[in-house]
């Protein structure tokens, strides 16, 4: 007998997203979603891909040549995720597939999550939680763990796009003072409210007390942070990075941290995550999470619902809503 061809859309879903997101893709079509924490089988990914008009992926997944020729009727990747260089979008746009990616709705949960780091580095807390776990007794001392102060601290933001800003605001709440680069200055009423300054990079590396990384992982800004950079920074300063891992040269930072050229490290993500550089995890002058930034039960569920909106649109002959590029 021969089936009827269904004249629905199919939408593979690359790994686990919220029900929020998936709700949204039901009624744009046919969904099939690898429902498991751990990451698709290549083989069985291909093999959904083939007869797929439109895929939602997460940063964990490369949509290269190799997953585009699996997809030959393919009309949109929908990353959940803002940082999209998981996505060779030059790959996609040579055949005319739409990227999209989740600006805006994981701002703040990532700002938070930054602010969280640059405390949890400055006040010691990793190596205090980590003292209290162990059964070491201890006992309140005038000169335990003591850390160092945001207020009046210089903050330098690498990358002022929504989360570098929302970063920024939070800082000063804190007391810090604001320098920033950036391609381009973001405008004088911006930098009014954010009492925030731009300064050439190598300025804000010299003297910010802190430097955090906003920016995203382009082939300009790979491994921007690198044993010059390091060597150009106070020895009393402190890096966080939420942006992407290989914006740094994750060897260079424990060599750096390893000859005292910075205080310390705080990081949500890694070069080879989720392998974790071996020099970096026996130390206490290091904060690490496991990719943390947008973790919110919210945040992850408005992440998916906008790239299953962007997917609806397409699907729907729409322009999409927050394309890359
Ligand atoms: C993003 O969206 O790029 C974040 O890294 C996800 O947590």
């Amino acid at each position: 007998m021969i089936e009827p061809v269904s004249e629905q859309k199919r939408i593979v879903v690359t790994g686990q997203i919220a029900e929020q997101g998936i709700s949204v893709l039901r009624d744009a079509g046919a969904v099939w979603s690898w429902d498991h924490s751990d990451p698709i089988p290549l083989e069985e990914r291909d093999r959904r891909l083939a007869d797929a008009d439109a895929a939602v992926t997460l940063l964990t997944d490369r949509v290269d040549d190799a997953f585009l020729d699996a997809a030959p009727n393919l009309r949109i990747v929908a990353n959940v995720a803002v940082g999209h260089d998981n996505i060779d979008v030059e790959a996609c746009r040579g055949r005319d597939v739409i990227v999209t990616n989740t600006p805006g709705v994981l701002t703040d949960a990532t700002a938070d999550l930054a602010m969280g780091l640059l405390l949890m580095i400055t006040r010691r807390m990793g190596e205090g939680e980590r003292l209290v776990r162990s059964g070491v007794p201890w006992e309140w001392g005038m000169h335990m763990m003591l850390g160092t102060g945001l207020q009046g601290r210089r903050l330098g933001i690498v990358g002022m796009g929504a989360i570098g800003r929302a970063l920024a605001s939070r800082a000063v709440a804190f007391g810090m003072d604001i320098v920033y680069h950036n391609r381009n200055p973001v405008g004088a009423e911006v930098e009014r409210r954010l009492e925030a300054r731009f300064v050439p990079l190598t300025e804000l590396l010299a003297t910010s007390d802190v430097v955090s990384l906003n920016c995203p992982h382009t082939p300009d800004t790979h491994h921007l942070l690198d044993a010059a950079a390091f060597a150009s920074m106070r020895s009393d300063a402190f890096v966080v990075n939420t942006a992407r891992g290989a914006v740094i040269d994750e060897a260079a930072l424990v060599d750096a941290l390893d000859r005292r050229e910075i205080a310390g490290a705080a990081l949500d993500v890694y070069e080879n995550e989720p392998v974790v550089h071996p020099g970096l995890l026996g130390r206490d002058d290091v904060a690490l999470l496991p990719h943390l930034g947008s973790a919110t039960s919210e945040t992850r569920g408005a992440m998916a619902e906008l790239a299953a909106r962007n997917v609806a649109a397409v699907l729907d002959g729409r322009p999409p809503i927050t394309a890359v590029g």
